[in-house]
């Protein structure tokens, strides 16, 4: 059976190298921080934004527990403001939307008048061979609604500039589904 996290990372893998910038725009527990400091190493940065204290204390932890490289940059920032920290092309930017698991706190989720923007601007960031994955969490309204704004925009982007992939499981709809954005 297609594992859709381990699909994630093979996608990013395609594109992110030793040495290279990334952007995680949703932090949460760190686990794709973690997968993203790991992957450009040492001599790579990574940036990370969420909106809540929690997830950069739950996230650094994690970090400082998994023995991370130190090339991390955590930001207590919505991701529509990633223009005010990171000021160099991004070989990968991955947003995991939705809210915070575990927290209980269901309605501090991402939005679409923030999503959008930074999206946008995500994918102005992105250099040559860049990847941007966008995963969306459907079972909830405003994740069925950031789903639908997403499929529409996509589908406006030149396709010799970036290709836009969709994976979903069409007889599982309220399950998770990504958008992976790569650049020439
Ligand atoms: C599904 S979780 C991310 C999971 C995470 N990538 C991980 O590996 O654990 C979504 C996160 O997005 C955060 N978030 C919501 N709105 C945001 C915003 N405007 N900017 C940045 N993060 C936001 C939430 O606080 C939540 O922690």
């Amino acid at each position: 059976m297609i594992d859709l996290l381990q699909m994630q990372k093979a996608m990013i893998l395609a594109h992110l190298r030793e040495g290279d910038t990334a952007v995680d725009f949703t932090m949460g527990n760190g686990n794709d921080t973690l997968f993203l400091s790991r992957t450009v190493g040492e001599t790579g940065k990574v940036y990370a934004f969420d909106i809540q204290e929690k997830a950069l204390e739950s996230t650094a932890a994690h970090l400082k527990e998994q023995g991370a490289p130190e090339n991390y940059t955590l930001l207590l920032a919505s991701h529509d403001r990633v223009r005010e920290f990171v000021h160099e092309p991004i070989k990968a930017g991955m947003f995991n939307l939705g809210y915070l698991p575990g927290s209980g706190h269901k309605e501090i989720t991402t939005m679409r008048k923030t999503t959008m923007p930074a999206v946008e601007a995500a994918l102005d960031l992105l250099a040559p061979d860049g990847v941007l994955l966008v995963a969306v969490y459907p079972g909830h309204e405003e994740g069925t609604l950031e789903g639908e704004m997403l499929d529409a925009y996509f589908a406006t982007l030149d396709r010799k500039q970036i290709c836009v992939t969709k994976i979903r499981i069409v007889n599982s709809p309220s399950s998770p589904f990504f958008f992976v954005c790569e650049k020439k």
